[in-house]
């Protein structure tokens, strides 16, 4: 799928003017961000953490497509939540289908640090069904 929704209002975002770090979860995959390469990937908002962590082979699982309309994108933000847009009422009502909720919880494909810090995120252990192990 890829691309917007729509039927939803679209987050109010701050783009990066700097190159700052996202780091995965448990897989430890620290990735430098750079903005002038938005977008990474083809689905999630331009810069969210869905966008650069496809953009950079680790495969989260969004079903919906990066458009707000599932809750597979989940992820925990354990760092740098403050420098992400917030969350509007359609994404709140996705993610409270998510299982294991926490209070830093957010759809990756609708979250768009804005580079004034570092990020960590942490992929639930039932959303890694999908990434690579190396052989
Ligand atoms: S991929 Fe469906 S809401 Fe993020």
């Amino acid at each position: 799928m890829g691309g917007v929704n729509p039927y939803i209002d679209q987050p109010e975002v701050v783009t990066p003017t700097q190159t700052y770090k996202i780091t995965f979860l448990p897989m430890n995959v620290t990735i430098e961000v750079d903005p002038e390469k938005f977008p990474y990937a083809h689905d999630g908002l331009p810069g969210s953490i869905l966008d650069i962590a496809l953009g950079n082979g680790i495969e989260l699982d969004h079903a919906c497509g990066g458009v707000c309309a599932c809750s597979t994108c989940h992820v925990v933000i354990k760092e740098g939540v403050e420098t992400l847009n917030e969350a509007l009422e359609a994404e709140d009502d996705q993610l409270e289908n998510a299982p294991d909720l926490k209070p830093t919880s957010r759809l990756a494909c609708q979250s768009v640090p804005d580079g004034s810090a570092d990020v960590v995120v942490e992929v639930p252990s039932w959303n890694r069904n999908l990434i690579q192990e190396p052989h």
